[in-house]
């Protein structure tokens, strides 16, 4: 293929794939297979990494995120990103109003009101069609430069139709919505990750990731609402901009409501009101702007605001009810959580009669009391809180509510010792074993990222927990489908029984999950501070439950924590161990192992002949073959090295070299790759300039992990590995 050839396919591949995006992400009809479209994707991913000059920064390969980011850089907006003045009163509507109309001096004012999506501001920018950058806010003036994470966003177009205007800044909110945020909130909480507090946290955490990999998992959209810049194009009016939206498919507020008095104003913000909880997505207010861009401009601003526009806020909603009583619920590692019971209440569209309380310190921070009529707030899909106690209507003989005489000084499930460890606001369950725990373990144990075993759900889990059926989540593979089959997942007074047919598919499912390699047993049995990555970690460093149990690289590792190795360990550099299995981890694991529930266990995973191997188990990952890998990536290729990695030069050019690369001082459009580290300076620039391929150090490890050496001795078996680790 020539580079004519090849820049011809580039270019119809990119644009082939983003109008599948589009037709997939944007408009719902997909009209090619998931596989058809990797399989153009790769075809497109190949060919950029053989003319890595031919690769734009637009490609739609840049969507699943780039290289990490050491922070952002600065971008000073072109006109200020302003902010709107807020009101929560229709009199100040009026007045706003009656301001337009003296400064003008015409009766009717011509506005458009439209939802004030409660997002993330950003101001985006196109030349000649393509993106160029995205900023955040800032102060007004200066903004975060977060082009990298928002390339991410399948929703947005990286390139505009060929009719756009030569330079275009538009402006919007960048959100989640609701549904996805629920979805994204159960799979994290599954994980054993934390849970966002609402979808504009969310949304916010996700900008801010420097690791846009991250931010190309998360389910952000769009919507734009405003004009910076723009040259080649005539926008006169609020309704010429949203045509010219429509016209470069970019997205736009779902409804606009057109209103010339401020009777019809009012009116406008009562209906959006009525209607935004049907929206897909959060608002807070509406915006009311003037439609005429001359107008807009006669009138001007003030320093902070325009005052052709304002945003009415619509009140969150809050309901006043009565607290009956606290509740304590026990997480899955046997954290306790307070909940409050409440007098059963109608707010934002659904019946409330439960909120968390967060934890102790938080119920004594607001000196809320059982009894205690209670101001509760719910902002569309948040979890319901308790804002405040309506002292005012606090009964006379009210009692601070004490939390550890309330549990009575133990787990409200099985009675045993609670404990707080220091520098934590929560009490635990000491009990491995508790019941309650067991419900939770089991349903985080049966999820569809650990063994996926299908018919344990929420419900079943706590049924199997309630009744004692199972006390750990291996107990599970104790039960027969005759045991699971009457299963009363109802109450006594109103039976439900799980069924035959359910309890087949169970039992079915244990089955299955028997061979299910080790990282997911792993991530499964739910040792603190082990997520999915240090369980992939972990079983690329060990093959089996009973070698990480007596690992010696794990105690090598939580040894660097007392202080007794040195800062960094000679002896585990050739493990190249990811930041995920740290001190912490490691620790945790050796506890958990040592510990009586990881003794119990192993013991059963033994009797139940349960055996989980690693799937991709390679500790050694400079020297070892993993069997699948190749050099391939490698030979044949340029690299040049600069900035500040974590070991001197020589170390990386002799990796590259022992697989068939090439090394050299100097950028050019020669250069295959530009492996750069911090503070990587003019050489970044010209690899940029010539679209040299530029990697992380992470990315060149990655890259190492799938590229053995050109002749490479197999990976010590353990045995050996052990007993080299054993002279340290
Ligand atoms: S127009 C000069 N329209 O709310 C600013 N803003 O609190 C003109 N926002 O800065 C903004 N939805 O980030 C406008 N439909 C909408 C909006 C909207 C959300 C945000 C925007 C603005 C902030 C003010």
């Amino acid at each position: 293929m020539t580079a004519e050839e090849a820049r011809t396919r580039i270019d119809h591949l990119s644009s082939e794939l983003e109008r599948h995006n589009r037709l997939y992400y944007v408009e719902a009809t997909p009209v090619i297979s998931d596989r058809e479209y990797d399989a153009l994707h790769r075809e497109l991913a190949d060919l950029e990494a053989k003319w890595p000059e031919l690769a734009s920064q637009n490609s739609p390969t840049k969507r699943v995120g780039g290289a990490p980011l050491d922070g952002f850089s600065q971008i000073t907006h072109a006109l200020r990103m302003m902010s709107l003045d807020n009101t929560y009163s229709e009199g100040e509507v009026a007045e706003f109003y009656q301001r337009m109309v003296k400064l003008t001096g015409s009766e009717k004012i011509d506005t458009r009101i439209e939802p004030k999506v409660d997002g993330v501001a950003v101001s985006i920018c196109y030349e000649n069609g393509a993106l160029k950058y995205a900023a955040t806010r800032g102060d007004g003036t200066v903004g975060d430069d977060i082009t990298e994470n928002v390339r991410t966003i399948r929703k947005l177009p990286l390139t505009l139709p060929t009719d756009a205007p030569r330079l275009l800044e538009v402006r919007g909110e960048i959100f989640m919505p609701n549904e996805a945020f629920r979805k994204m909130n159960d799979e994290r909480e599954a994980a054993g990750e934390q849970r966002f507090a609402n979808p504009r946290n969310a949304t916010a955490g996700t900008l801010k990731q420097l690791d846009p990999k991250v931010t190309a998992k998360r389910p952000l959209d769009i919507i734009f609402h405003g004009l910076g810049q723009v040259e080649g194009e005539e926008v006169t009016s609020v309704d010429a901009f949203q045509a010219l939206l429509g016209r470069l498919r970019l997205r736009k507020a779902d409804r606009i409501w057109r209103a010339d008095s401020l009777q019809g104003i009012v009116t406008a913000i009562r209906e959006l009101d009525a209607l935004r909880r049907s929206l897909p997505y959060e608002t807070d207010g509406a915006v009311v702007k003037v439609n005429s861009v001359a107008v807009q401009q006669a009138v001007g601003a003030t320093s902070k605001a325009p005052r052709w526009a304002m945003a009415y806020k619509y009140e969150p909603e809050r309901a006043e009810t009565l607290l009956k009583a606290i509740t304590v619920q026990v997480g899955r590692t046997g954290v306790l959580t307070p909940v409050a019971e409440l007098e059963p209440v109608f707010l934002s569209g659904s019946t409330v009669s439960r909120a968390t309380l967060h934890n102790e310190e938080e119920i004594q921070r607001k000196d809320i009391r059982v009894g205690d009529t209670v101001m509760i707030e719910k902002a569309g899909e948040i979890i319901p809180a308790v804002i405040e106690v309506v002292l005012a209507r606090r009964p006379a003989d009210s009692q601070a509510f004490n939390f550890m005489e309330h549990i009575g000084h133990q787990c409200p499930s099985c009675r045993a010792p609670v404990t707080k460890e220091e520098g934590f606001v929560a009490w635990r369950c000491a009990n491995f074993a508790c019941p309650a725990r067991a419900a939770t373990q089991l349903r985080h144990f049966c999820a569809r990222k650990m063994l996926d075993v299908e018919g344990v759900g929420d419900i079943v889990a706590d049924k199997l927990g309630e009744r004692g059926m199972v006390r750990t989540p291996l107990d599970l593979f104790d039960l027969t489908a005759d045991d699971l089959a009457p299963l009363n997942l109802g109450t006594d007074e109103d039976p439900r029984v799980f069924g035959p047919k359910n309890a087949a598919k169970v039992v079915a499912a244990c089955q299955r999950s028997r061979a299910m390699p080790l990282n997911r047993w792993l991530f499964a049995i739910g040792i603190p501070d082990v997520g999915e990555s240090a369980a992939r970690e972990l079983s690329r460093l060990h093959r089996t439950f009973a070698e990480v149990a007596d690992s010696p690289i794990l105690s090598e590792l939580a040894q660097l924590k007392k202080g007794k190795g040195k800062e960094t360990s000679e002896v585990l550099a050739p493990y190249q161990i990811a930041q995920e299995v740290g001190q912490v981890a490691a620790q945790s694991v050796l506890d958990f192992f040592n510990g009586p529930g990881g003794q119990a266990m192993l013991e059963k995973l033994r009797s139940l002949s349960i055996d989980p191997q690693s799937d991709n188990y390679a500790p050694l990952p400079a020297t070892a073959a993993t069997g699948g890998g190749s050099s391939a990536p490698f030979s044949g290729t340029t690299w040049v090295i600069t900035g500040t990695l974590s070991e001197p030069r020589p170390v990386f050019e002799e990796l590259i070299r022992a697989r068939g690369g090439k090394t050299s001082g100097s950028v050019s459009a020669r250069t295959s790759y530009l492996l750069a580290g911090e503070e990587a300076g003019s050489k970044l620039d010209k690899a940029t300039q010539f679209g040299v391929k530029v990697l992380s150090e992470v990315e060149f490890r990655a890259m190492l992990d799938a590229a053995p050496t050109v002749e490479t001795p197999a990976a010590p078996p353990l045995s050996e590995s052990k007993e080299q680790l054993n002279l340290f």
